[in-house]
């Protein structure tokens, strides 16, 4: 009896290894990236949608293809932007995929990937007002005397600092979504912001237009990158690889197009969708 009860224990433990490693191998391993999704159309929020599907944008098309290019399973973190950049290199997310453009400090700090292409969202630098003010101010002593916003820990900050006049006040906003609110507010009379993400807000609000203004930018700033921490060189190789894969098959320029469309920054027609929401050949 004793003996049976000894096989049939022993039976059973083998069973629950052999059905613990089976769930195991089912659960499948995830990819963490951090986000700040306050910056259309690269990342930015569908309030109609809850959960992980909630983050949409050309960046949320982006991760997904990485994670399923490397068979893993994506999870979005959403949280502020200097967030971002702390989390990876504290090493509690994977990566972050959050509109980041080249820049030295970055390189230095961080282990960047290959460039990646965002349409025209970066390709320049530019400052939004209110739709009264438009016109305004077109050079950078015009903005003497004024305040004007960028986010925390961003380019749009360093051209603040190092492009506009001394008198200008630059006030830091965590949230991009925060500081549209301040200038609404008249709190700041003007924000600088990426090309496309201006686009965005202005289709998003009807008081606010281009200042008319550009930054001076260099010509690698207009790429954007994705960070992982500082040494981590498999997931780096392995990530070029797959931005390898994008760019050969042409999806970036559909990506930002579709982020476009949800952003409200252009239409469906206007960007020539077919019948099949492919877009259309010129
Ligand atoms: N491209 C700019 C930068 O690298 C702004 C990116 C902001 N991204 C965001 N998700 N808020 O600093």
């Amino acid at each position: 009896m004793k003996k049976i009860i000894a096989w049939t224990l022993t039976a059973l433990m083998i069973l629950g290894m052999f059905a613990m490693t089976g769930c195991a191998k089912k659960a499948a391993k995830t990819l963490t990236v951090a986000m700040s999704p306050d910056f259309a159309p690269m990342e930015f929020v569908d309030t109609s949608k809850t959960g992980q599907d909630q983050y949409v944008g050309f960046d949320v098309t982006l991760a997904n293809f990485i994670a399923s290019e490397m068979g893993l399973e994506l999870v979005i973190k959403p949280m502020s932007f200097d967030a971002c950049q702390a989390a990876v290199q504290s090493g509690t997310v994977d990566m972050s995929i959050s509109g980041f453009s080249y820049t030295p400090t970055r390189a230095e700090n961080f282990n960047l990937s290959d460039y990646y292409y965002a349409g025209d969202n970066e390709t320049e630098q530019t400052i939004i007002c209110l739709a009264e003010n438009a016109g305004k101010w077109t050079k950078a002593e015009d903005f003497s005397g004024l305040k004007v916003g960028a986010q925390v820990a961003s380019l749009q900050y360093d051209l603040c600092t190092s492009q506009l006049p001394a008198d200008c006040s630059i006030e830091i906003y965590t949230d991009i979504g925060t500081a549209v609110e301040a200038l609404r507010n008249g709190l700041i009379n003007a924000l600088a912001v990426a090309q496309g993400n201006g686009e965005a807000i202005i289709a998003a609000n009807d008081q606010v237009a281009m200042t008319g203004f550009n930054f001076e930018v260099s010509a690698e700033a207009e790429n954007n990158v994705i960070l992982i921490k500082k040494g981590n060189d498999d997931l780096t190789k392995a990530v070029n690889e797959v931005l390898a894969k994008a760019f050969d098959a042409g999806y970036y320029g559909k990506w930002y197009e579709d982020a476009k469309v949800l952003a409200g920054i252009s239409t469906a027609s206007e960007v020539g969708y077919d019948d099949e929401g492919n877009v259309a050949a010129d």
